[in-house]
């Protein structure tokens, strides 16, 4: 039998379609900061303002040169927290080379009342407490909650593996599941034998970055199977799962593309909405 597919696109278009009011009544406005030419980082930027455009939020993308300084690049990030008609704002990731290890002081450096990424230590640690305090919780991992929600598939008491343990999708992605009762195990990079985790999955989810790393074999029959890895090959845009032999024993399964990205899209839109509502002390 072949899974359900898990349409990202459809989920994200009925999300969008309710913040649509919201907008207009708060009129919000989101800043994309892009640092050099990531042509990954260009087309989710594109994506991500075309649909804040879609639902009627003032966005743009402030592209900065490649050869940017840390202090530079902060003096923006300081600019943009003091600007009153800036209602979020993000800086793209992957940040250029010469940058790699300032991502977290520049993280650290955005308002988090505009974080509308969900990146910053305060809006992590609010998702740490409990699903009451997830005012701005982190793009993908929140996106991925919305999606489960949206196709009525249960999460509590089932055996969640997260394959992955960044910052911003796989720890807080576990920590989003722990909140609504799942029981969770997330392995990463040094994971010993990694099949026989997968393999006692209810719900699989994979943000490696590795095309093609989840084989039927490491598959329950009948999982729900969540690919957040995205891997630029020269056949396209991959995700982390095999999809065409996994699609045969999931219940369920996200599509690379079309699945996860238009999610992260959708939350972060959800964010720069909340994030108004919050400025402008407007209840939900
Ligand atoms: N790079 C890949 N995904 C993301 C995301 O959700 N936000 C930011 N800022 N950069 C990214």
């Amino acid at each position: 039998m072949s899974a359900q597919i898990l349409s990202g696109k459809e989920v994200a278009s009925s999300v969008l379609a309710t913040l649509k009011p919201k907008v207009k009544k708060l009129n919000p406005r989101l800043v994309v900061v892009q640092v050099g030419d990531d042509p990954g980082s260009t087309s989710y930027i594109k994506q991500k303002i075309k649909s804040s455009e879609e639902v009627g939020i003032r966005s743009e993308c402030r592209h900065l040169p490649e050869q940017i300084s840390e202090k530079e690049l902060l003096e923006v990030v300081h600019a943009l927290n003091h600007d009153q008609d800036v209602t979020g704002f993000i800086v793209q990731l992957p940040l250029p080379a010469h940058l790699k290890n300032s991502v977290s002081k520049v993280i650290r450096a955005i308002d988090p009342a505009k974080d509308v990424d969900g990146f910053h230590p305060v809006n992590l640690g609010k998702t740490f407490v409990g699903p009451e305090f997830e005012d701005l919780p982190p793009a993908t991992p929140a996106g991925i909650i919305l999606m489960l929600e949206y196709y009525n598939i249960p999460v509590e008491g089932k055996h969640v593996v997260v394959v992955g343990h960044s910052n911003i999708v796989g720890k807080p992605l576990a920590l989003m599941f722990l909140n609504r009762n799942a029981t969770v195990t997330v392995c990463h990079k040094y994971t010993k034998d990694l099949a026989s985790f997968t393999r006692q999955a209810d719900i699989l989810c994979t943000a490696v970055g590795k095309a093609g790393l989840i084989t039927k074999e490491m598959v329950k029959p009948g999982a729900v199977v969540i690919d957040i890895g995205t891997s630029r090959t020269e056949n396209g845009l991959k995700g982390d799962v095999d999809f065409a032999s996994v699609k045969e024993i999931a219940s369920a399964i996200t599509p690379v593309p079309g699945g996860v990205g238009p999610m992260t899209v959708a939350s972060l839109i959800r964010n720069c909405v909340r994030a108004s509502e919050m400025q402008n002390q407007t209840p939900r």
